[in-house]
């Protein structure tokens, strides 16, 4: 049985696209996947099937991932613990778990070296994202594959953050799902028009990630919420906020958290907070505007995220 996590982006969305550092956290919401030798390559995800020779988006993105591998024909069942379309990464936990589950298959004795695989595993799931996705930086999928506390900058992979302190966060879902392909696009339709304008935001936020990374190895969570808050007050000023994002962060800073922000590629879909500990006045907040909530935790303790 194969395992890949949602992901949480604490600083840097949009940027990261144009090489600016990120910083996601793994959680432990994610997604399972089990692969079998077949005679024809199908993939059954919930509800859905689809063939690796089929036409439909799920097939096209199925089928590059086994051609990026360069698999024989499997079967793959994927098992789905989290929520998908956003903001926490499910698509890329999804080809993340479906390629470790297909190396697994083919390689059954070497589960022990699964860091081993990392680069075939991530090759592949950037080869699905971006059916989904078009031009993904492959931080979902990074996220996904490692968990814990990560910087992440495209071209460069990850390196871990070591923790000053225990992360508590609260994760609620402000609206309908955006698609990140069309979030991305806005975003990049805005920089060619306003490029001076898009640039000083980018290196805005570059400061801000870069300034988050030295307060979490400090274990300072009350700078890390403030720099959550400047982070998005330059999201909206590319756009990609809503009302029901600003709505929910409000409410989370009114309740008491230290920062609240959008996290992943906007235009709905999840909001997180950051809290000194206790996460209940936050989640209460969330669900008294009516939103389906919960807390992560990403602890110092290696095995000890939630
Ligand atoms: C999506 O979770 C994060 C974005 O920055 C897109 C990407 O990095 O691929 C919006």
């Amino acid at each position: 049985m194969a395992r890949a996590h949602g992901k949480l982006i604490l600083l840097g969305e949009h940027a990261v696209v144009y090489g600016v550092p990120a910083i996601a956290v793994g959680i432990s919401a994610g997604v399972t996947a089990e692969a079998a030798l077949a005679e024809s390559s199908s993939l059954a995800l919930g509800e859905l099937r689809a063939a690796a020779a089929d036409d439909s988006e799920l097939g096209r993105a199925f089928s590059a991932l086994l051609r990026a591998l360069s698999a024989p024909p499997v079967r793959v069942e994927v098992t789905l613990g989290m929520p998908v379309g956003s903001g926490l990464g499910a698509s890329a936990a999804i080809g993340v778990a479906i390629a470790k589950s297909v190396l697994e298959c083919l390689h059954p004795h070497e589960h022990e070296h699964e860091h081993e695989h990392e680069g075939r595993v991530l090759e592949a799931a950037g080869a699905w994202e971006n059916v989904f996705h078009g031009s993904a930086s492959g931080i979902d999928a990074a996220a996904a594959f490692h968990g814990g506390c990560l910087w992440f900058r495209k071209g460069e992979g990850v390196s871990p953050i070591p923790l000053g302190a225990d992360l508590s966060l609260c994760v609620a879902l402000a609206g309908p799902p955006a698609s990140t392909r069309l979030m991305v696009e806005s975003v990049a339709r805005l920089r060619a028009r306003r490029t001076e304008l898009v640039d000083k935001s980018l290196d805005g936020i570059r400061s801000l990630v870069e300034n988050a990374r030295l307060a979490i190895a400090a274990g300072d969570v009350r700078s890390l919420g403030k720099l959550m808050d400047l982070n998005q007050m330059i999201l909206s000023g590319l756009f990609v906020s809503t009302d029901e994002i600003e709505s929910a962060c409000e409410a989370a800073r009114s309740a008491g958290a230290l920062g609240a922000k959008l996290t992943g590629a906007g235009g709905g879909g999840a909001v997180v907070a950051l809290v000194e500990d206790d996460p209940e006045p936050v989640l209460a907040a969330f669900g008294g505007l009516g939103l389906k909530c919960f807390a992560a935790r990403v602890s110092q303790v290696p095995g000890g995220k939630s």
